[in-house]
């Protein structure tokens, strides 16, 4: 028998990604997981890299991609040099960083409720105790004994409910984090998918004195398969995250790191971007139109001002795991809500959705199945009250 280590006893696949699989079936129409749409890739360009490129690279990434990167950051309200810019393999990688930078085992990490599930994931595995930060209030119950080492938010069109923090909401944040030396660690790969007017200023912007990691990432505005992110931070933190990096994988692959940077230096890009977004904005609209026509006297949600999720609330208790069977049964996915969560609640059940992968029939066709399901399970529980305690979570 293999002596793993402690660490791995608690560790589970995600199961996001373990849909991916089955989503990839032909006549499966997938609402599950974060995919762009596929024909969003016709638009990139991509001729054959230096061969020079094959060779090993620096750590911290590409110089011309970090200098890109630096006054991309610039133009959006965040000012850090290129030096402090480290490129990631993704920005999932920024999370596992982030986690191996600050958490040991029953250390404290403040997060939205719900949020993104793989960071959930990653803080967990390294032994993190999540408190939920509520955004009116975020330094509620926050002391010098007992307040977060680390505070992961996703503040721009959220994963998992889209939603964008308001300029009131961000500040609070930012004077939590100064006022208690609280590291804030925002992540925000949605950022250039806005569809609606909002406020987008990143919170590390507005931070003083906290230790501050603020990361972004390629692949929903260019393609996740090359799996590039980058990270900025404050000059604290900066010198450990490059280290782990090194420890982790000595570099990200240079290939992706040219297309990055040349997917930021094409001068066709602005019209690239504004195509996405009004291809997605128009998938988003079409959604939100199938959902009232489907889903409308069975769910609660808000239009997304940007982003590639809906966040669907159910007006009854049903069994998720029943309804994730038989829909993926009659051919569809949704990632239930009960992931995205910290903690188990009593709260209405939740449907995570994606808009932007399936086309608009086929998304109209899936939601009208998921509607009938939904249906069906609600009338069931009438018929049998009992139903209904055995759906309850624990
Ligand atoms: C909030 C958030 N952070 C990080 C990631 C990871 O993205 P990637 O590693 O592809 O950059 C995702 C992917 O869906 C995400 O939704």
């Amino acid at each position: 028998m293999a002596r793993l280590s402690e660490r791995v006893r608690d560790l589970h696949g995600s199961p996001v990604r373990a849909m991916l699989a089955a989503a990839q079936s032909p006549n499966m129409i997938s609402f599950a997981g974060g995919l762009p749409a596929s024909d969003s890739f016709e638009d990139v360009d991509l001729p054959p890299p230096p061969k020079s490129l094959l060779q090993y690279g620096p750590s911290e990434g590409e110089p011309a991609l970090r200098a890109a990167v630096a006054a991309e950051l610039s133009r959006i309200g965040l000012e850090c040099p290129p030096e402090r810019i480290l490129i990631l393999s993704g920005s999932q990688q920024g999370i596992d960083l982030a986690a191996k930078l600050h958490i040991d085992p029953g250390t404290m990490v403040g997060v939205e409720s719900p949020t993104y599930l793989a960071a959930l994931q990653a803080f967990r595995f390294f032994g993190a105790r999540c408190r939920v930060v509520h955004r009116n209030n975020p330094a509620h119950n926050w002391s010098a004994k007992a307040r977060p080492a680390l505070t992961y938010v996703n503040p721009t069109f959220q994963n998992p409910t889209g939603y964008c923090w308001s300029a009131a909401e961000r500040d609070a944040l930012a004077a939590a984090c100064d006022a208690h030396d609280v590291t804030l660690f925002e992540d925000d790969p949605y950022r250039a998918l806005a569809y609606d007017p909002c406020e987008r200023t990143p919170i590390c912007a507005r931070v003083k004195r906290a230790p501050w990691i603020y990361q972004g990432s390629f692949s929903k505005t260019l393609a996740p398969g090359l799996r590039v992110g980058f990270l900025a931070a404050s000059s604290d933190l900066f010198p450990h995250l490059l280290n782990l990096k090194q420890a982790a994988d000595l570099h990200t692959n240079r290939l992706g790191q040219w297309y990055a940077l040349r997917s930021l230096q094409d001068p066709k890009r602005g019209e690239r971007m504004e195509r996405l977004v009004s291809r997605y904005r128009h998938r988003r609209d079409a959604f939100a139109a199938s959902l009232t026509r489907h889903l409308g006297d069975v769910a609660d949600w808000a239009v997304p001002a940007g982003g590639l999720f809906f966040w669907v609330t159910l007006n009854a208790r049903i069994d998720m795991t029943l309804l994730l069977d038989r829909a993926r049964k009659a051919g569809v996915l949704f990632t239930p809500g009960e992931h995205f969560l910290p903690y188990p609640s009593d709260d209405l059940p939740s449907l995570r959705l994606n808009f932007s992968h399936a086309g608009e029939l086929e998304a109209d066709r899936g939601l009208e199945i998921l509607g009938r399901l939904i249906r069906e399970a609600m009338e069931n529980r009438k018929r049998t009250p009992r139903y209904e305690m055995a759906a309850a979570p624990h």
